[in-house]
């Protein structure tokens, strides 16, 4: 191996490790142009062997099956974990650290479950534990909330951070599909997960939130703290509906920070102003809006997935491990992450919230419906901005579609139930929240 270098090895080659790979052996010159550190790729760890990448010539020998040539290899400096999955990806970079390694990875699943641990690891062993590409792809938000933003107190968070959610609420947008309809072209065109349970059920925003709140408000939460839900319940309609009205639905990862002094913790379709920038994040794309109290609003656009974005992020990690390396010292840890750092902030309860409020009945079409309805809400605090009467279901129902002034959750859902009682209401409610917020 070549001593003059930073020697890195990758685990796993499948699509980001290529573009990793690529972008190692093809920019060498630049990046040691850029930010003057020489890289040199040693090994891929790939489970089988033999393959070949278009556009890829490995030094002879990179390729290993073994993954202890990497995590035990006293002459790699950084490890590369890019084979996801949490037990296996676990392990290995317990190991790795445990050998004195600064290790990079994309993997936000692990580290939504296991970054206590792992960062306290790495702190004792005094190396870096980079993770741009886990949350948002190409765009460098965790680099931002580490360090661009360290002076700021976040005010509150809005994310766009799941390609194939916004990719489906994009098509329901701009044209009349179903759900079910464009997730299967979505997953025909290789957009989508064979299994996208955890994309369209908000798990992944869910795990990339929890990140953003880490490194946001210095406090490490788990998945049953947050309030997830998934977008397999909006319906064409709803989409439809919504538009009528002046908005766009998006899956939305919110934190915000309250006067109460706890950080809302939520992902879920979201009405946005359709004039609103984060509106306008169609596709696959990502955004992140950030909220500062020095700096005010900000928004952060690109490519949350695919081989070359996220590889773009890898490969900024493992330039910011190579100068650790080099300068010997390893990249300072949030203190959210350290085991035993006690959290700043609590996640708020979702009852707690308060929040604007998009309602659909479908109620039977006869006089006094609507006044019944409005008489439980205001019994319960809750102010109706407007209501609109569609009806789509033929002569016996109608759809009453509501937008409340600002509400308490707990109200919502006390006065929801008590309008389920009456005879004429058909059904539950679809209650999706607004914000109003991102309208920069
Ligand atoms: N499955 C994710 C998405 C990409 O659809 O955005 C990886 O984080």
């Amino acid at each position: 191996m070549d001593k003059s270098c930073i020697n890195v090895g990758i685990l796993g080659w499948g699509t980001v490790g290529t573009g990793v790979s690529k972008i190692l052996l093809n920019q060498h010159a630049l990046i040691a142009k850029n930010s003057g550190v020489e890289l040199c790729l040693n090994k891929i760890v790939k489970r089988t062997l033999p393959a070949t990448r278009q556009g890829v010539d490995l030094p002879a020998d990179c390729l290993t099956t073994n993954p202890a040539e990497v995590v035990d290899n006293p002459d790699i400096d950084i490890v590369v974990e890019l084979i996801g999955g949490v037990t296996e990806a676990h392990s290995l970079i317990k190991r790795a650290i445990q050998n004195g390694k600064h290790v990079v990875t994309a993997n936000k699943a692990l580290l939504a479950e296991h970054g206590g641990e792992l960062f306290q690891l790495a702190s004792e062993h005094q190396v870096s534990l980079n993770f741009e590409a886990s949350t948002a792809g190409g765009i460098p938000i965790i680099k931002t909330l580490q360090e661009s933003f360290a002076g700021n107190q976040i005010h509150s968070l809005y994310g766009i951070v799941n390609g194939t959610c916004n990719y489906i609420l994009t098509e329901m947008h701009d044209r009349p599909v179903d759900f079910s309809d464009v997730l299967k072209a979505a997953q025909d065109m290789g957009y989508a997960e064979a299994d996208p349970t955890l994309d369209v059920e908000g798990i992944d925003a869910a795990q990339k939130l929890i990140l953003l709140i880490a490194l946001a408000y210095r406090s490490s939460i788990s998945l049953p703290q947050l309030h997830v839900e998934g977008i397999t319940n909006i319906t064409a309609q709803e989409i439809q509906y919504a538009r009528e009205l002046g908005y766009t639905i998006k899956l939305l990862a919110i934190a915000k920070l309250t006067d109460g002094n706890c950080v809302e913790a939520r992902v879920h379709p979201t009405l946005v102003p359709e004039r609103s920038l984060l509106a306008n994040v169609g596709g696959a794309f990502n955004a992140v809006c950030v909220i500062g109290d020095a700096v005010g609003p900000t928004l952060f656009y690109g490519q949350g997935a695919g081989e070359m974005p996220t590889a773009s992020a890898v490969v900024a990690d493992i330039i910011d491990a190579a100068k650790s390396v080099q300068q010997g010292v390893s990249t300072p840890i949030s203190q959210a992450w350290l085991a035993g750092g006690q959290a700043e902030v609590e996640v708020c309860s979702i009852e707690d919230i308060e929040t604007r409020y998009y309602i659909r009945f479908v109620v039977a079409d006869r006089p006094g419906v609507l006044a019944k309805i409005g008489t439980v809400l205001g019994n319960w605090q809750i102010s109706i901005a407007s209501v609109i009467q569609k009806d789509p279901h033929g002569m016996d129902t109608v759809s009453l579609v509501m937008l409340t002034h600002t509400a308490k959750e707990k109200n919502m859902k006390a006065a929801l139930s008590e309008i389920y009682t009456l005879e004429d209401v058909k059904g539950d409610a679809q209650l999706i929240r607004i914000e109003e917020e991102v309208a920069f």
